[in-house]
């Protein structure tokens, strides 16, 4: 009899030992777990206070007028506070502007105005502007002719003296070599223009390059005649 119930711990305990991890979780699940809600940790923040608290009384700061005299407050407010800040913004960008703007002295120095008058024809003239020589020359008849006479497809830097100039007589340039930007002599070289003497360009009676390494004719720069005997040059 000892043998037998021996023998039935044994199974019973095998039968334990081959449960699967599923059938254990089964087991155990369908062990009710009491949990006495009495006994938890868990306290509230806010126990108690909710008695204690009292929110205030805001109804003082009501509108005591209807919905659309209020929106029409708030778009008044909008619109007003827009119209300062984009005058205040207004006022900011052009002050800004203003600083920015060139000077009264640099201005008057941005223009030359040369008396012509004063040149007589065949002579040349150089004035300064922005810091840099500018010719003037006084075109005879014959120079005028001499300038048109020239076959354009045979310049290097093709251009018709008509393009150079406007009016035939009065021919305005910078003084500025093409090749390295030395001040050519005027009155000089083989075409009876401009010779520079740094390294040997020629130019013609038009300010075109005919000789030499400068790769392009002597720079026209902005001008006009606003009277007949005036000249305004930039
Ligand atoms: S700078 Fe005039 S030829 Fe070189």
């Amino acid at each position: 009899m000892a043998s037998l119930s021996t023998a039935s711990r044994a199974l019973a305990r095998s039968a334990a030992l081959r449960l699967t991890p599923a059938t254990a979780a089964r087991a155990i699940s369908t062990s009710p777990v009491v949990r006495d809600a009495s006994s938890s940790s868990f306290e509230s923040p806010f126990k108690g206070e909710s008695k204690s608290s009292k929110i205030p009384d805001f109804s003082k700061y009501m509108s005591k007028g209807s919905g659309s005299s209020n929106q029409l407050i708030s778009y008044f407010l909008v619109g007003t506070m827009g119209a300062i800040s984009a005058a205040g913004a207004k006022s900011t960008i052009q002050e800004f502007l203003k600083n920015m703007a060139a000077s009264a002295d640099v201005l008057a120095m941005a223009k030359v105005e040369v008396d012509l008058a004063a040149i007589p024809e065949g002579k040349n003239v150089i004035i300064k502007w922005r810091g840099k020589p500018v010719f003037i020359r006084h075109r005879t008849a014959g120079e005028i002719d001499e300038a048109n006479q020239v076959n354009i497809a045979s310049l290097r830097d093709p251009q018709a003296d008509e393009d150079r100039v406007k009016k035939p007589e009065w021919l305005v340039m910078l003084g500025v070599c093409t090749h390295l930007g030395c001040v050519p002599i005027g009155e000089a070289g083989e075409y009876g223009g401009w010779f520079c003497p740094c390294h040997g360009s020629h130019y013609d009676i038009s300010g075109r390059i005919r000789k030499g390494p400068a790769p392009l004719n002597l720079e026209i720069p902005a001008y006009d005649f606003p009277e007949e005997d005036k000249l305004i040059i930039g």
